[in-house]
Formats: structure tokens, sequence, C-alpha cells
């Protein structure tokens, strides 16, 4: 708890991403939760995903693009993207952080290049999930979710924080839409006591409080698709009774993992017969990810440290 708002904050370091991402050794550690700087390289995972029985919805890394045209590249990348899952066949979506697709220039340019994007993937029969960021950009992101359903946009869903004190009451306004998809996690972010839960007890009260609500006959009558994002084991004991009871009907819930945590976890899932799907992240761009990653779990520095050790000791000694 003391290293996570270290590293949060770390995270949003522009000169220290751009000095971390120059070096080799940087991008050394980044894999053990980045599938790859290219697209290939992710394609082949996600296809190893599909063999052992789990989709996945891939992560285009990127985030706070400066300027239009990164923003536009962020997009073609993603349309390259599902292109490739269409001629594939491969069981895998996407996951967009809207940052990276200009929110931070402006909020029409940011929905017209979702909404492109999702048109991209309707034609392919896909589907395009809204990450959550900084609740600096809650607000806007759920303008531009309602405005894409507004707009007949249907495949698409968002993302919820059971940290953020306001998710139960954006549940109910956003239930009202019908067809309603919500992946709901934890939140990632650093936050304010005011606005979120700081203590674990708490989050993870409102997160079981949240999936019920996602879950309850009411959110089965309007449509709601709920995929439960956690890795925390007692979250996911709970969330997989839950599904036993309720899965039936809420034909479209599932469980979402990241790459590379907690394989075992995921292992148990798929032998039980749950439906899995792995966020797998891939690009350049990997160090705000990165750092989150170590805020969750400052132990992954000894882990990083380590290999860092493996890599340079001598062949012979390995
Ligand atoms: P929790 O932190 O409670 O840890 C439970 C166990 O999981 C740990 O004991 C450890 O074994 C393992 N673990 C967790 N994190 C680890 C890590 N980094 N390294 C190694 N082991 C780890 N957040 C957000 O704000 N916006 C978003 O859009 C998303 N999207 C998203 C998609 C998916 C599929 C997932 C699983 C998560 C997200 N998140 C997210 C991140 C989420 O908010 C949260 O920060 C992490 O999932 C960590 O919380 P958990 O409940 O998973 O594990």
């Amino acid at each position: 708890m003391v290293l996570r708002p270290l590293f949060l904050s770390l995270a949003n370091r522009r000169g220290l991403r751009d000095l971390a991402m120059k070096f080799e050794l940087g991008r050394t550690m980044s894999k053990r939760f980045v599938a790859g700087e290219e697209r290939a390289e992710a394609m082949a995972v996600v296809h190893q995903l599909n063999q052992q029985q789990m989709s996945s919805t891939l992560d285009y890394l990127g985030e706070n693009v400066e300027d239009s045209t990164q923003a536009q590249a962020i997009a073609d990348e993603y349309k390259r993207v599902l292109d490739d899952i269409h001629r594939t066949g491969l069981k895998c979506n996407i996951s967009i952080k809207l940052t990276a697709l200009g929110l931070d220039l402006g909020e029409d340019l940011c929905f017209r290049n979702v909404e492109a994007l999702c048109d991209h993937a309707a034609e392919r029969n896909n589907f395009v999930r809204i990450d959550m960021e900084g609740s600096d950009y809650t607000d806007a992101t759920l303008r531009i979710y309602e405005r894409l359903r507004a707009a007949n946009r249907h495949n698409t869903g968002v993302v919820l924080q059971a940290y953020l004190k306001r998710t139960a009451a954006d549940i109910r306004h956003l239930m009202e839409l019908g067809g309603l998809s919500v992946r709901l996690c934890k939140g990632a972010y650093k936050e304010a006591p005011e606005i979120a839960f700081q203590n674990m007890r708490e989050i993870r009260r409102n997160f079981r409080r949240l999936a019920s609500l996602l879950s309850d006959d009411t959110a089965a009558q309007c449509g709601v698709r709920l995929a439960v994002a956690t890795h925390d084991p007692s979250l996911l004991r709970w969330a997989w009774k839950l599904y036993q009871q309720r899965g039936e009907s809420n034909p479209g819930m599932e469980f979402q993992m990241l790459f590379g945590i907690r394989r075992d976890l995921q292992d148990k899932l798929i032998q039980s017969g749950c439906p899995l799907r792995i966020y797998t992240p891939y690009g350049e761009a990997w160090y705000p990810y990165f750092m989150r990653r170590l805020a969750e779990r400052p132990e992954n520095v000894a882990f990083v440290v380590r290999s860092l050790l493996n890599d340079l000791r001598p062949a012979r000694n390995r």
C-alpha cells in the first residue's frame, strides 16, 4: 500500500516514460505483462489462448496522445487488428483507451474515431470495449459511450471501477440504455478518498454489491452482460457461485484476467467450465501499463530485478 501511490505517480511521468522506453532493459522488464511489440506476436498469443479455451481482448498500448495524427495511427492499427481477427477467425475483440484515440484533444474528435472503430468492428461482427481510465475521464468516457449507443452503435461496452463511490449510480443510469455490457474491475489509478474507497475490504464489498446489481433479475431483463475482471481469489470464489446461480439468466456473463497474471487461477476457471477472456496488451508504449501492474503488486519489482540479474549473468552460470 505504501509503494502503490509511488508507482502510480511514476506511471504519469512523461519524461521517465520516454527515458524508460529507450532502453532494451525496459522492454525486457515489460515482457512479463505484454504480449510483444508487434501485432503478429500478439496474434500468436491470442491463437495460443484460444487453443487453451480462452478468448481474448487485444489492447494496442498507448494513452494520452498529443495530436490527431497519433490518434489516427492508433485507430488505424486497431482496424488492422480487427481485419486480422476476422481473417483468422480468432475468438478475440478489442479494448481501447479513449485518451489513445484523442480524448485530450476534444470529445468530438475522439467520438468520431471510436464511432469509426465500432463500424469497422460491426462489419466484421466484432466488439469494442472501452477501458476506463483515471477519474478525470470518467464523465467524458460515459458520455461517449452513451452517444455511441444513441447513434445505434451497440457492439460496444464500458468498464466500471468498484473503487469509485459513484459507480452504483452510474450502473442504475446506464441500465436504462438497455443491452449494457460492463467489465467490472477494482480500478487501477490513484484516486482521492473523497471519491474512491481506499481500503481493500471496502473495495471488495462494493465489487460484490455492483456485480450483484449487474446480474440480478432486473439486470437480466435489461439484457446486461457482465464481465467479472479480477484475480482476487476471494472475489473469484464468490463470483464463481454467482455464475453458477445466475449464468443461465445472464448468458453473456464471463470472467476476465490480464495476460501474464495468475495462470493458476486462469486454469482453474477454465477447468470449472467458466468462460474466460484474457486481456492481452501489445505495442511499444508499455510504460504506464507496466507501472500500474507494479503498483498493484510491488512484489513484482523483486521478480523484475531477479530476471534482470539472470539476464546479466554470463550464460554459462544460468
Ligand atoms: P488484487 O490486486 O486483489 O490481487 C489479487 C491477486 O492477483 C494477487 O494476490 C496476485 O496474486 C494477483 N495479482 C494482481 N495484480 C497483479 C499484478 N499486477 N502482478 C502480479 N500478480 C497480480 N483497471 C482500470 O482502472 N480500468 C480498466 O479498464 C481495467 N481493465 C482491466 C481489465 C481486466 C481484464 C482486468 C483483469 C483488470 C483490469 N483493470 C482495469 C485493472 C483492475 O482495476 C485492477 O487494478 C487489477 O485487476 C488488480 O486487481 P485484482 O482484483 O485483479 O487483484
